[in-house]
């Protein structure tokens, strides 16, 4: 009898991979922290932003990928609040990575379909890397494949700080009475107001933490920690993460029976 042992996971190609994905199980929005690009980097004997570097050519991946699969958003966390108090040699390279991706890969991103957005005080960027998101805002503002959201400047706190400012001002107005205020309210004062809450978030690295990232949004999103570096974090390991995703059971506080009922 021909019996063949069954392939693990880590044996198959990417088609295998895809083959395997449940095309009506995708998550609707991935929202990623990119995490490791340091470490990437030390273990090579390179400067950090080396790391930064490298860890662009898996945000393209991520972009293609989600395009190919039909996901039709993609969050993606490039720097935070705090990230401000890295040291300034470290943040110029940051965003001085920002605008030459910005200023080179704008037309690929027409081409390809991709709105980009960002969420994050981003007013608190230097003037000319601002400049070059409110062009690829604009530029990009009716593009329709994926909604790509690059959080820059951003931290979950306060957006949820300038979320109720927004809330008291509406108030005051009289446009807004506090009985009005529910759930579905207060996310239409949110950064992602137009966005579905993430499905599947990934953070890359090893580490296990939000490090205040959309701290509203993911009540019930699926976690994916994989100690896979950010620069190492590609086509394939993506697949990897959407089919342990369709492996798991959503429950949302129900009971399973009630789901399927
Ligand atoms: C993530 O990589 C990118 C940013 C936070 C901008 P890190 O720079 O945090 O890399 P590690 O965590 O030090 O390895
Ligand atoms: C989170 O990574 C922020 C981004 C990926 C942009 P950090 O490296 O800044 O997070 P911590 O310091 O390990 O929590
Ligand atoms: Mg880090």
């Amino acid at each position: 009898m021909d019996t063949q042992p069954p392939s693990r996971i880590d044996d198959l190609s990417e088609t295998e991979l895809t083959a395997k994905l449940d095309p009506d199980l995708l998550p609707k929005h991935v929202a990623i922290i990119m995490d490791g690009n340091g470490r990437w980097a030390e273990a090579r004997s390179l400067p950090r932003i080396a790391g930064h570097r490298e860890g662009i050519k898996s945000v393209r991946d991520m972009i293609s990928l989600c395009l190919e699969l039909g996901i039709q958003a993609l969050t993606i966390y490039a720097f935070s609040q705090e990230n401000w108090n890295r040291p300034t040699t470290e943040i110029d390279g940051l965003m001085g990575l920002l605008e030459h991706y910005l200023s080179t890969e704008r037309n690929k991103l027409i081409e390809q379909g991709v709105r980009f957005r960002t969420i994050g005080r981003t007013e608190a960027l230097p003037s000319s890397a601002l400049q070059w998101v409110r062009a690829a805002e604009r530029e990009t503002a009716r593009m329709e494949k994926l909604q790509l959201t690059v959080a820059l400047s951003y931290g979950g706190r306060a957006e949820i700080v300038d979320a109720v400012r927004g809330l008291v001002r509406d108030a005051q107005e009289g446009k807004l009475q506090p009985e009005d205020i529910d759930e579905p309210q207060i996310q239409q004062y949110l950064y992602t107001r137009s966005l579905p809450d993430p499905d599947l978030l990934i953070r890359t690295s090893g580490e296990t933490r939000i490090s205040n990232f959309l701290l509203w949004q993911l009540a019930y999103t699926e976690l994916y920690f994989t100690p896979t570096l950010w620069p190492d974090f590609r086509r394939r390991e993506l697949l990897l993460a959407l089919l342990e995703y369709q492996g798991r059971e959503r429950r949302f506080g129900r009971v399973f029976s009630s789901l399927s009922s």
